[in-house]
């Protein structure tokens, strides 16, 4: 059911001007809630935006790509750089019943805390982190009948951009300092009179991309 799920999945760029109901963004948004994470940190925030303005906004920060504003919603995945720290990171561990030694000990362990690597290795687990949330999304998006798109070409602290601009859009959407939009899902019906889905799915072959025991050796024998 899932994989049926994960096959029928494809990039949706062509959207009807139709709302989409809250009770499916709702159901998009806890499938990315409930995803898995490093050590549970959730370092992730989801801004839902159905605001025309505040799309169009976004699109131009996306290289004015038109799905952008055309969709119903966007989902912005927003990380927090402060997520691996004692006050979030911490807070998690003790809720998950670690003792203080036991979270002195993760904290100087640079294996379970990512911090102690530096910025480039936050970033890094952070995007590993709200990809689990984002592809969770995709799935549930396409379970509720919904086109999605996931949107990573965009300026943001990675790809880099004018930074003038990265600060204008974070004033626009409120964001603490501390978080930065990592992709941008955008969720709505899929316009049937427009040629959405590929042909074929390209994707590399399975015994290219698996191996059993030995790298090449096939899994399929
Ligand atoms: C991290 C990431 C960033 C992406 N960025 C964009 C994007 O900026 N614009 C876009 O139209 N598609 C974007 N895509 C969608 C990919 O192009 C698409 O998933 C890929 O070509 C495979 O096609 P499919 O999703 O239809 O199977 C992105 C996908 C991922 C996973």
């Amino acid at each position: 059911m899932v994989l049926d799920l994960i096959e029928k999945r494809f990039s949706v760029r062509n959207y009807k001007d139709k709302k989409v109901e809250d009770e499916k963004i709702k159901s998009i948004l806890e499938a990315g809630r409930l995803a898995p994470s490093w050590m549970n940190s959730q370092p992730w925030h989801f801004i839902v935006v159905d605001k025309k303005e505040k799309k169009e906004m976004l699109s131009k920060m996306c290289m004015g790509q038109k799905h952008v504003s055309e969709a119903s919603h966007l989902i912005l995945m927003l990380a927090n750089t402060s997520g691996f720290s004692r006050l979030h990171f911490g807070k998690i561990l003790k809720e998950r019943g670690k003792s203080q030694s036991e979270i002195d000990m993760i904290f100087e362990n640079q294996i379970l805390n990512p911090g102690l690597l530096g910025d480039n290795t936050i970033l890094i687990r952070l995007m590993e982190q709200t990809t689990y949330a984002l592809s969770y999304m995709t799935i549930e998006a396409q379970n509720q009948g919904l086109g999605c798109c996931v949107v990573g070409a965009m300026s943001n602290e990675l790809t880099g951009g004018e930074p003038q601009y990265i600060q204008k859009i974070k004033e626009e959407l409120n964001l603490p300092p501390q978080y930065f939009i990592t992709a941008i899902l955008t969720v709505g019906y899929k316009n049937d009179n427009v040629m959405n889905e590929p042909k074929v799915k390209i994707r590399k072959s399975f015994d290219e991309v698996v191996s059993l025991n030995n790298f090449g050796e096939k899994f399929n024998n």
